[in-house]
């Protein structure tokens, strides 16, 4: 396999797991695909293959769901006390700590990420994902209802699990969105089939690996590699499946939501976004300043809350884009496992093709560059430099349109008026994320309330926790991840009433 190509920085462990012969988790057990097919994974930092991964299709993908149906209508998953399937959860999360620098590699050699950022950010992000929703197994009760007609009744709820789950994920946080998914689902006694992004396989087949080791019963979590369209719908699909919850591109989703549509299966989506930061006149500027530009560089612009439209204040205007350009210039790109990476490559050709794309017609329809632009300056790898651009109008489509990349519109507003920043603000067709800088309370609330989003940021941008709910009001999306809401995905309510006249 000459063209094997593993960056010389990778420890020799994980450099051995990436050049294994990848099988998936169904039923248990490890396995190629029935078609024996496979498919390319690739170092977006070379754009040379690394190794390759089953390729999942619809016969995968039914014995991977009737794998989960049996073990969600018969196994013991479901019917463990909840205290021991937070004691398996929290196992899982030790253990995915124990091996945080791994993973950390992994996600930095597929995804292209800086492996400092992955070893801080994503992997602890993970463990504490796991440990949060281990807490909730014993947590999650009904209520005693009386009855408003009166009559002589007792009557409760109960919360049941609602059945096998099919979970569809992207490629930013490889690991982390995995999480997201598993660990709530796991919590309320679902039994689950995920299907890893193409892009990015290599840190979820790692983690099935933990998965079995930490106990979780055979069959109740899935694990499959493969393509959208060959393996993701034939999933969406499948009339055993009870729910889908998928994370992606707004397009997909809107696919999702047909493909459920056969069996009414339940649907959460977390989708794309365009959220706004808005800089008035009273913030700490330095903040600001260093706040924006992380808002929309961190993980290279590939957030779907990414701060992609900067609203200044014109009285600041001026201070806040120089200080932003100023950042954007000196951040340093390199591949993710280079010590001195500040800034890798983007996840793969296509998405570079379309940010470049993007950067290409702001230009074209008159935007100016005040930083970055289309010409990265490396010879290989998938890289783009973080850009910031001015002079757009709000028809462009970089400012209407997600760019998922380190690109950011920066638009000046000088109104008095507060309700006026608020409906430009809220002038798209997504609802994702928002960040408000200022120093006034009363301003910070006012706006707080005002942008129609899941997530209203004050004084910082692209927070997370797996105690705050994340999701999209309008276009970005159905249902919330994390906090105590994302359970309601995963839960079914029923209504038990009991004639106390005997
Ligand atoms: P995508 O939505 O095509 O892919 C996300 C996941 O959905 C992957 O696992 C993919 O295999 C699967 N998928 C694709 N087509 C499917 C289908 N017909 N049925 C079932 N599953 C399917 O996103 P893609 O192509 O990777 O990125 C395109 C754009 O989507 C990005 O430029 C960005 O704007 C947006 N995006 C948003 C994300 C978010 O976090 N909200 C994450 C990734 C992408
Ligand atoms: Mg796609």
């Amino acid at each position: 396999m000459a063209t094997l190509s593993i960056d010389p920085r990778v420890s020799v462990r994980t450099a051995d797991f990436v050049t294994t012969d990848h099988r998936m988790l169904i039923d248990g057990r490890f396995v190629a695909a029935a078609s024996g097919k496979r498919f390319p994974v690739y170092n977006p930092a070379n754009g040379e293959v690394i190794t390759q991964v089953p390729e999942a299709e619809a016969e995968d993908v039914n014995r991977a769901v009737m794998a989960a149906r049996r073990a969600f209508d018969e196994g013991p998953w479901p019917r463990m006390t909840p205290s021991e399937r937070g004691r398996i959860l929290w196992k899982l999360a030790d253990l995915i700590e124990q091996h945080t620098d791994e993973f950390a590699e992994l996600e930095s050699l597929d995804n292209g990420k800086p492996f400092s950022v992955a070893r801080v950010g994503d992997v602890p992000l993970t463990v504490d994902m796991f440990r949060y929703m281990g807490g909730w197994t014993t947590k999650i009760t009904g209520k005693t209802l009386p009855m408003g007609m009166g009559g002589e009744y007792h009557s409760y709820t109960l919360r049941e699990p609602v059945g096998v789950v099919a979970q569809i994920i992207p490629w930013n946080f490889p690991l982390l969105m995995a999480a997201w998914k598993l660990a709530p689902a796991l919590a309320c006694g679902c039994t689950i089939v995920l299907k890893l992004a193409e892009q990015t396989p290599l840190s979820g087949l790692r983690l099935a690996q933990l998965i079995v080791e930490a106990g979780i019963p055979e069959g109740v979590v899935n694990i499959l590699t493969g393509y959208g369209e060959g393996a993701g719908a034939p999933l969406a699909a499948h009339d055993q499946v009870d729910k889908v919850a998928f994370t992606g591109s707004t397009e997909v989703g809107k696919l999702i939501l047909q493909a459920a549509a056969g069996n009414l299966k339940k649907v959460t989506l977390e989708l794309g976004g365009k959220s706004p930061a808005i800089v008035f006149p009273d913030a700490n500027i330095d903040l600001a300043v260093s706040g924006t530009a992380s808002a929309i560089f961190f993980n290279h612009g590939q957030c779907c809350c990414a701060g992609s439209r900067l609203y200044v204040h014109e009285k600041v205007f001026d201070r806040v884009v120089e200080g932003v350009s100023s950042i954007a210039s000196e951040i340093k790109l390199a591949p993710g496992l280079d010590p001195a990476c500040q800034m890798g490559p983007l996840v793969s050709d296509e998405q570079y093709r379309r940010v470049v794309g993007y950067i290409e017609s702001g230009i074209a329809e008159g935007a100016r560059v005040a930083a970055g632009g289309p010409v990265s300056g490396v010879e290989r790898g998938y890289f783009v430099r973080p850009t910031v651009l001015t002079n757009t109008n709000p028809r462009m489509k970089v400012v209407q349109e997600e760019i998922f990349g380190p690109v950011v519109c920066a638009v000046p507003f000088g109104d008095k008026d507060v309700d006026a920043i608020i409906r430009r603000a809220n002038d798209t067709i997504y609802g994702l994320a928002a960040s408000v800088w200022t120093q006034n309370l009363t301003m910070a609330h006012k706006v707080a309330r005002g942008i129609r989003a899941g997530t209203v940021w004050i004084n910082c941008h692209n927070v997370f926790d797996a105690a705050l709910p994340f999701g999209g009001y309008k276009q970005s999306g159905w249902g919330r991840e994390k906090g105590e809401e994302v359970l309601n995905n995963y839960l079914e309510t029923k209504a038990v009433c009991l004639s106390l006249q005997s």
